[in-house]
């Protein structure tokens, strides 16, 4: 650390009381989970000093109001309301960058998973023993009441993926439930996805072998109250993560969810110009125009609920933002055969400069629909 900000002596230390165990607990729509939690880990961790940051995404279901409930009885207690953003991966890393102790736990809010391995947990990471502690769904001991067969198939094949692919060796990266030390996490915090689900998949993959792992079974337990928010989309944000570490972060999800919506939006455009030509017999340039009408409007609806799905626009906004979402696919349309003409006209390989001129097309309409169209609150 650099000298310049060490508190200094004049700050002295009021060691009495601080936390050895942060636990961040993510959650969204956990109301009738949170107290519970909290009890239990009272109990659990009554020999360990501890706290608990609940990171919540503005919950319509107000489970920030019950964690403050709690937090204005227990300082040990904090509330992180976050607004206008969605993620597991986002809140999870926040959470325990918003925290001190030197070791960090990431758990799940609906009590599935056992928290009486948190003593343990902590052991391992102060003995020196680890770096990491992964409760494993798959080594020896491990039970499971909440997870049904189809999952756990998806599970075990995307975890087998991600061991070749990404050359990580733990059994269990896409587990929710780990404990790590501060200052190893606080060095690959700036390299993680804020996006997604996979935080510790991540975690593992950037740390490239340098974290001392050590696994232990518990018993995945079944869910209390509310529902999983794992739907069919984590496998994209699988598939995104396992894109990002391969390519160093050059190629985002975002960006490859994108390109994918564009591709298919070339298809909806000729099938759009094929019914307005044949079905409607119209001539061809008002053709033309409706099947870029149609694909831009089919883009902008597909990003808005799949590449965008954590910043979906709702409301008055849908229109505000289809509307800047043509105007930026114009521009872009234009920087697409500007391009291509320079490029043809430099090099007169039709393909060459067709596949440029697209490029530029989707970069550009890439980078300004994120800077106008889904812009971060
Ligand atoms: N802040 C925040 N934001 N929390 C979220 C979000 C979000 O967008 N989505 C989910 N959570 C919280 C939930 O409230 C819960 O506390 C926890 O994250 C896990 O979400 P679940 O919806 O219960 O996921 P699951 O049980 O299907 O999957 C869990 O187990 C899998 C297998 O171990 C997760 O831990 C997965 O990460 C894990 O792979
Ligand atoms: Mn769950």
């Amino acid at each position: 650390m650099n000298d310049a900000i060490k508190p200094g002596p004049e700050i002295p230390s009021q060691a009495v009381g601080l936390p050895l165990l942060s636990v961040v607990v993510p959650t969204f729509n956990e109301r009738d989970n949170v107290t519970v939690l909290y009890r239990r880990l009272e109990t659990t961790l009554a020999g360990i000093p501890w706290e608990v940051v609940f990171v919540d995404d503005n919950s319509p279901d107000g489970t920030w109001e019950v964690v403050r409930g709690l937090a204005r009885r227990d300082s040990r207690v904090r509330c992180l309301r976050r607004v206008g953003r969605r993620g597991l991966s986002g809140a999870c890393i926040e959470g325990i960058l918003a925290s001190s102790a030197p070791y960090a736990v990431v758990m799940d809010a609906d009590l599935q998973h056992d928290e009486t391995q948190l003593p343990k947990m902590v052991e391992l990471l102060r003995s020196g023993k680890a770096d990491l502690v992964v409760g494993s769904r798959y080594i020896e001991g491990y039970r499971a009441e909440g997870f049904d067969k189809q999952r756990a198939g998806a599970s075990a094949f995307a975890t087998e993926i991600a061991r070749r692919l990404l050359r990580v060796d733990i059994a269990d990266p896409m587990s929710g439930f780990f404990a790590i030390r501060r200052d190893r996490f606080e060095e690959l915090a700036p390299h993680l996805s804020t996006q997604g689900f996979k935080i510790l998949l991540d975690v593992v993959a950037t740390a490239q072998g340098k974290l001392r792992a050590v696994e232990i079974p518990y018993t995945f337990g079944s869910r209390q109250h509310g529902e999983s928010k794992l739907d069919s989309m984590v496998a994209l944000d699988f598939l995104g993560l396992v894109l990002a570490k391969l390519t160093h972060d050059v190629i985002s999800l975002r960006f490859v969810l994108f390109g994918l919506v564009g591709s298919l939006g070339l298809l909806v455009h000729l099938a759009a110009l094929y019914v307005a030509l044949e079905v409607f017999g119209a001539p061809f340039p008002e053709a033309q125009a409706t099947g870029a009408i149609v694909a831009m409007t089919s883009n902008f609806v597909l990003n808005n609920f799949l590449t965008y799905r954590d910043q979906r626009l709702k409301g008055f906004a849908i229109l505000r933002g289809l509307l800047l979402f043509y105007l930026v696919c114009s521009v872009g349309l234009l920087a697409n055969v500007g391009v291509a003409f320079s490029v043809y006209d430099q090099e007169p390989i039709w393909w060459l400069a067709g596949a440029a001129g697209a490029l530029m097309g989707v970069v550009w309409n890439y980078a300004m629909s994120g800077l106008f169209v889904w812009r971060k609150r």
